[in-house]
């Protein structure tokens, strides 16, 4: 059983449908793509005891977690507690994603690189440690704040402002800040697999965070992501060279991994590192305890190991197998309502071309009552396209993308160009 409903957990639940060992695969609550790969259960993803209970009823050999909600509402801890196999991390590894500032204490006691900072929870000390400091800054919520807790503040103005929303008026709960040293470079995302110590990482991919080509306009939750083929080195992206993806492993994710498990709060699932080729070298710019999404939808379709056994070992505490990656470039462009990552409306009516020929992945639809496909979320189709080259993964894309129809949904037409 795979918990979640969006794009990650279709490529979830795809990566099982090509291990031999699955033989049928349940998805809560899913989506109208996921039906044609699993049969999708109508429970929420932070409903536990609802999916510990069908779990049982029904004998499922392995539950995967995908949304962090799941994972820090303790669905982990809950199913290990009655007995149920489960991937995923526990809801006290899940600091390392929902506090900043944890991460950040983490992170400094390992020698783990990653922006100088402090913390606060007075607005005056804030605004004055702001005002003593160079801008721009950064401003971070500590706590989850549905990817809306991070200002990179460009103005003096804008800083004391968020300090403002986050200390002062209480907009997402109790406040805590850490205010940050603003980096430069590109950023990319690194996952691994985590069994306690042991760390596997998965190849690179790059997200696109901003709305709208060129990196305009608002943050979102990414509207495309890539992966490249061996041909520029091990790491799966160009810029990142072999000795940047060993210093990743070695000098972040290794010691994260070290210290969670000697603070007793191993880690068992997904690590993934936000981190950024600075000037001065890779620094970490955030973790999240869990599949980033869209990364996931183009990474998992590069895996030709058995996934069903990393799972299974990951869950049991037994050392992860060996992972094998495809050699190919691998992009994916998601395709959202208009007015997104802002209001939009739902139930626009979707058409996929018979000879659409790609893999999509499915982030945000569901069926109308006449059985026809509509969109019903911000982020709503991903198309994915893996071939030899990046320029003819891009290709295939957009050609995919061309044959969705529905008069509801944009999506970027630069992913990837910093390789093309
Ligand atoms: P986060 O939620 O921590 O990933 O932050 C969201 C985005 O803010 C990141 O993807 C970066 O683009 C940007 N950001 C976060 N921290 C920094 C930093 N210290 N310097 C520059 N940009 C940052
Ligand atoms: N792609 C960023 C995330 O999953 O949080």
């Amino acid at each position: 059983m795979v918990v979640g409903g969006g794009g990650r957990e279709h490529a979830i639940v795809d990566a099982l449908a090509r291990s031999a060992q699955v033989e049928k695969i349940y998805c809560a609550p899913g989506n109208a793509g996921i039906a044609g790969q699993a049969e999708c259960v109508p429970l929420k993803d932070t409903d536990v005891e609802g999916l510990l209970a069908f779990a049982s009823a029904h004998s499922i050999d392995l539950t995967v977690v995908g949304p962090e909600a799941a994972l820090a509402a303790g669905i982990v801890d809950r199913f290990r507690a009655a007995g149920l196999k489960i991937f995923g991390q526990t809801q006290a590894a899940t600091a390392i994603e929902s506090s900043k500032d944890f991460a950040k204490q983490l992170m400094v006691a390992a020698g783990v690189p990653t922006a100088a900072y402090r913390t606060f929870t007075d607005f005056k000390a804030a605004l004055a440690y702001v005002k003593a400091g160079s801008i721009p800054t950064v401003i971070k919520y500590d706590g989850l704040a549905a990817g809306k807790g991070v200002v990179v503040a460009a103005t003096l103005e804008e800083a004391e402002a968020a300090l403002r929303d986050m200390l002062l008026d209480g907009r997402y709960g109790e406040g805590k800040v850490v205010i940050e040293e603003f980096l430069t470079g590109p950023e990319f995302s690194l996952m691994a697999f985590v069994n306690g110590r042991q760390v596997r990482p998965m190849v690179a991919a790059q997200d696109h965070k901003r709305a709208f080509d060129g990196d305009a306009g608002p943050n979102t939750g990414g509207m495309g992501a890539y992966t490249e083929s061996f041909a520029t080195g091990k790491s799966g992206l160009s810029f990142i060279s072999d000795a940047d993806y060993d210093f990743a492993v070695t000098k972040i994710l290794q010691p994260v991994a070290d210290a969670m498990a000697d603070a007793s709060t191993p880690l068992s699932g997904v690590l993934y590192g936000g981190l950024m080729k600075t000037p001065s070298g890779i620094k970490v710019i955030e973790f999240n305890a869990r599949f980033g999404d869209p990364e996931t939808e183009v990474v998992l379709p590069r895996l030709e190991s058995d996934i069903y056994d990393i799972f299974v070992a990951v869950a049991d505490g037994t050392p992860i197998p060996e992972t094998r990656w495809k050699d190919e470039s691998v992009m994916g462009v998601v395709m959202a309502s208009k007015g997104y990552p802002g209001s939009y409306a739902k139930g626009a009516p979707i058409s996929v071309a018979p000879d659409f020929g790609e893999r999509i992945y499915h982030m945000g639809t569901k069926r109308a009552e006449d059985g026809g496909l509509v969109t019903a979320g911000g982020r709503v189709l991903m198309v994915i396209a893996g071939a030899p080259t990046m320029k003819e993964a891009a290709r295939r894309c957009y050609a995919a993308v061309e044959k969705v129809s529905c008069d509801n949904l944009f999506y970027r037409r630069d992913i990837a160009k910093y390789v093309l």
